[in-house]
């Protein structure tokens, strides 16, 4: 971990925020090698969710919540996590992370502690007025149910995915950003008709390992583990948990979990009209039925949702760590290179003239990273150092796989050496000829 944070600090994808002032607990800014990362990633769920899936919409909703929604969610009553207070060192801590140089007889009884940030809404600060910062990015979907249905014709199954920052004022953030108070979700509320839950949850289960490894996440790095049912979340029927061996051990990455009709059914109007198997308090706010009529029966139906449920930060932690690279390349040299699955490199090419000043060299790449930006494959970079090994290693240190040096046989033959991150081999290829072959790296082909 000490290792992934000084690289992540050194090369500019992730600092602790408001570091100038000694920063905030568990907080943290993406720099701009770490902002591209993160939207390769969050890209790639996109691809795999959205477009890949014409049976499921995306959303982009308002992170500031009406505190009604929350009521109903049952967050307000159970989004909490116990917590002790220690006499001895004076920190407080969740009652399961207790340091072991706390000693029992030095911690308070635990108590609930709500995990929801609020703050003022409008010009009255007296707290008639507030919202919550939402916890989990999901509540909108079921809000907007009606919304999506009507707007684009779904019937059963169908899903809304949605990616955005979520909230929680964690007891005690750690592990650098696998436990933050301000993180992001990549969350999809998967609509199915009651019965056929469970079939659904085993497929995303499935689904959803086969896209981690698409990422570079090894099987041999994941274990699953069947939530028991006295610690699952109070709207779960079942939840898998995408267990990921992380740099400090074994820890969620993603759950995927078989909500039931709990969310709907505890957001919608005329409960009693509705056949809602899950255990929902009494909803005498809403406005609309969040339901959907089965075409021949015609009876309106509230569907049960499976929803896989991962977190960004973590899938950037977990990526780097298994991206990250020590090499020994004899004689008593090293080198740092990060082999990242090219898709989700933050550059995606760097063009290197031989030449600082040469005004030849300097034309010919530029012009060149022109037409390789123009591909729309991401960043790709004009790297005026002069100094190719450096260039190299600064480039297989951020997981750029390709380099393309353009040097004086360039002039003449309209040539460029392409050398690739992982096996370090240089081969020599026409200029005009490289888009086509970036395209063919970046996309894996
Ligand atoms: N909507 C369901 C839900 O929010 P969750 O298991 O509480 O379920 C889903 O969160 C994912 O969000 C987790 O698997 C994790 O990847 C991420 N996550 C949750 N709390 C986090 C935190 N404090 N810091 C970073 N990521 C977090």
């Amino acid at each position: 971990m000490d290792d992934l944070v000084s690289l992540c600090k050194r090369r500019g994808f992730i600092f602790q925020s408001g570091e100038i002032y000694g920063g905030m607990q568990g907080m943290y800014d993406y720099g701009p090698l770490g902002v591209e990362l993160k939207n390769n990633l969050k890209q790639a769920w996109w691809n795999a969710m959205v477009y890949e899936n014409d049976n499921i919409e995306g959303l982009d909703a308002a992170i500031l919540t009406n505190p009604t929604i929350l009521k109903y969610s049952g967050h307000e009553d159970t989004f909490t996590d116990p917590m002790v207070d220690c006499k001895s060192c004076n920190q407080r801590f969740r009652l399961d992370q207790v340091p072991e140089h706390c000693k029992k007889e030095d911690l308070t009884e635990p108590r609930q502690f709500n995990l929801m940030f609020k703050t003022n809404v409008g010009p009255i600060e007296d707290g008639s007025s507030f919202g919550y910062l939402r916890p989990e990015t999901a509540q909108s979907i079921f809000t907007n149910f009606k919304n999506v249905v009507d707007s684009s014709s779904k019937s059963l199954p169908f899903g809304i995915a949605q990616i955005g920052k979520a909230f929680r004022n964690e007891i005690t953030p750690r592990n650098f950003i696998f436990r933050v108070r301000e993180f992001e979700q990549m969350e999809l509320e998967f609509f199915v008709e009651p019965g056929s839950d469970e079939d659904w949850h085993k497929k995303w289960v499935q689904k959803r390992l086969d896209w981690w490894e698409d990422q570079g996440i090894p099987m041999k790095s994941i274990e699953l583990y069947d939530v028991p049912n006295d610690e699952l979340a109070h709207y779960s029927k079942g939840t898998v948990d995408v267990m990921y061996k992380f740099p400090h051990g074994l820890e969620e990455l993603e759950g995927i979990a078989n909500r039931t009709d709990f969310d709907l059914g505890s957001h919608t109007k005329n409960q009693n009209e509705l056949n809602i198997s899950a255990n929902v308090v009494e909803n005498k706010s809403s406005n609309t039925r969040l339901a959907i009529q089965n075409i021949e029966t015609k009876e309106w139906v509230v569907p049960y949702v499976i929803e896989p449920s991962a977190g960004v930060d973590r899938g950037v932690l977990a990526i780097m760590n298994e991206a990250y690279n020590v090499e020994t390349l004899g004689e008593g040299k090293e080198r740092t290179v990060l082999k990242l699955m090219p898709h989700l490199s933050p550059v995606k090419a760097a063009v290197i003239p031989l030449k600082k000043n040469n005004e030849e060299l300097v034309k010919i790449a530029s012009d060149l990273k022109s037409r390789l930006q123009k591909l729309n494959l991401g960043r790709i970079i004009l790297e005026n150092t002069g100094n190719i090994g450096k260039g190299y290693r600064r480039h297989d240190e951020i997981g750029t796989p390709l380099c393309i040096t353009i040097d004086f046989d360039s002039i003449e033959e309209n040539t460029a050496t392409l050398r690739d991150r992982d096996t370090m081999n240089q081969e020599r290829m026409e200029i005009d000829k490289i888009p086509e072959y970036l395209i063919k790296v970046v996309n894996g082909l």
